[in-house]
């Protein structure tokens, strides 16, 4: 049987709402099937060696042991792996899907193109361990990795170009122009990230006081809700249910982006009002993009993944402005505090944000993200570890030395955050096992379509 490129009305199960339309969909779960087991073989690796660096803390001899493969060597493969692993191959899951790349021609490309990324991370995660580095965080290319990652990058904008070529005839105006703008703004990214990984070009950070400004807070964080208020069109046919309220959602990203434009980018101290202030404005964000994601209509796999990432949303954008506060970030700042943010934004709220992202994606095929254990381990884990961090970093605000110095309360810190990093990955494990029964699934029905 031969399943070709077509058209596909679906109806909603809820009564009442008008039929949507999925464009060519065809016998294309193989593509988002392998994104994402090569995101969660990443995840599993990089939580491995996240696990390492936190017996490391713990006790620091085994540095003896290790060497030349200490800590140093282990934080940018843990960190770069998480970052262009584990959070960037659903994201490019979502590009294949969105410009329609897992069809017709092109799907057959897709799999080089995955193996091509991970390949590139592969030998990124050599060098790391192998000492070379920028020193940047997260921008650690040097040598061939810094040519190879952007060649991956490259290799996946061919892709959605000839995707993007080949769906033309049956693309909406509308839908040509935001896919077509997407590519050019893609095609700099190579570029810029061989660029930015010059050690001799720094980003913009405060002189006063060596953190962020709350302006480059806010257009970064304007960047988090732009991604979110555009992923629903792509995941979705975009035309279901409410969309006033999706209308709203927009002139208050467009009102906010303009007010971020006027507050400019000069490097000023955390302790003007203006510059809490309007961080602050994205406080109106916690209730909006519930709203705006309830104006969807979603695959019944994601709903708890949904509630989940909305609820670290929920968690994170208040905290995240709190820790800007004057006084406090005076506190926290470089602290084991930091570290929990960082945790809560990327292992709580980005990852699952990435899961539901790649459940929607994967229909039926998201069962591998349903087990309860790993569902609650994860988040339980994650939560505890944040607090654990927060509360590290604010005996380390007040003496400098609580982190350093080994003692009762340090270690037992430690030693707990040790014991919730083996839950996180084995939560992770679980999860790579059954994408990996998924894969063989819809390997063996490709076969057998294709016989
Ligand atoms: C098995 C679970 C994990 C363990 C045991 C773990 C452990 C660690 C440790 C020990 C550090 C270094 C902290 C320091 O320098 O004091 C760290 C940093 C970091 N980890 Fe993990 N990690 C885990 C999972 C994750 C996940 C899932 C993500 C992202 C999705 C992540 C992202 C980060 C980031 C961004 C940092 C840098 C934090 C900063 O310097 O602000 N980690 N992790």
């Amino acid at each position: 049987m031969s399943l070709s490129r077509s058209t596909v009305v679906l109806r909603s199960e809820n009564a009442g709402l008008k039929p949507f339309r999925i464009s060519n969909v065809a016998p294309r779960p193989n593509a988002i099937a392998l994104a994402s087991w090569h995101s969660l073989a990443w995840l599993v690796f990089a939580n491995a060696v996240g696990v390492l660096i936190a017996a490391l803390l713990l006790m620091p001899r085994i540095n003896t042991l290790l060497t030349p493969w200490t800590y140093g060597r282990w934080m940018p493969v843990h960190i770069d792996l998480q970052l262009y692993g584990w959070c960037s191959l659903p994201l490019v899951g979502f590009l294949l899907r969105a410009y329609g790349a897992d069809a017709g021609w092109t799907a057959a490309w897709c799999r080089p193109v995955l193996w091509i990324w991970s390949t590139a991370l592969g030998v990124g995660a050599l060098s790391w361990i192998t000492g070379h580095s920028s020193g940047k965080l997260f921008l650690d290319w040097v040598g061939y990795p810094r040519v190879l990652f952007p060649l991956a990058l490259m290799a996946l904008w061919a892709l959605l170009v000839a995707a993007f070529a080949a769906s033309w005839s049956v693309e909406r105006t509308i839908g040509r122009w935001v896919k077509g703008i997407g590519l050019v703004a893609l095609f700099a990214i190579p570029l810029l990230i061989y660029v930015a990984a010059s050690p001799n070009l720094y980003p913009p950070i405060n002189p006063d006081s060596g953190g962020p400004t709350g302006a480059s807070q806010l257009e970064s964080t304007l960047v988090i809700v732009a991604v979110l208020l555009f992923l629903p069109l792509g995941l979705t046919s975009g035309r279901q249910r409410r969309s006033s309220s999706r209308v709203f959602c927009w002139l208050v990203f467009a009102a906010e982006t303009l007010l971020c434009l006027g507050l400019g980018r000069a490097d000023v101290s955390h302790h003007r009002p203006v510059q809490f202030m309007s961080l602050a404005s994205l406080l109106v964000w916690l209730p909006l993009i519930p709203m705006y994601y309830a104006g969807f209509m979603w695959h019944p796999n994601t709903k708890r993944w949904r509630i989940a990432f909305l609820a670290w949303w929920v968690v994170l954008v208040p905290t995240g402005w709190s820790l800007f506060l004057p006084g406090v970030l005076d506190h926290f700042k470089f602290t084991d505090g930091l570290v929990g943010h960082s945790l809560l934004a990327m292992a709580g709220f980005v990852s699952s944000l990435l899961i539901f992202v790649m459940v929607q994606m994967l229909g039926n095929d998201g069962w591998i993200f349903n087990g309860t254990w790993s569902f609650y381990v994860w988040h339980l884990s994650v939560l505890a570890y944040v607090a654990i961090m927060f509360i590290a970093g604010w005996h380390e605000g007040t003496n400098p030395t609580f982190n350093i110095l080994p003692g009762a309360a340090r270690n037992g810190i430690y030693a707990l955050r040790l014991l919730l990093g083996v839950l996180i990955f084995l939560a992770s494990l679980d999860w790579l096992i059954d994408a990996n029964t998924m894969l063989r699934e819809k390997e063996a029905e490709a076969a057998g379509v294709t016989a």
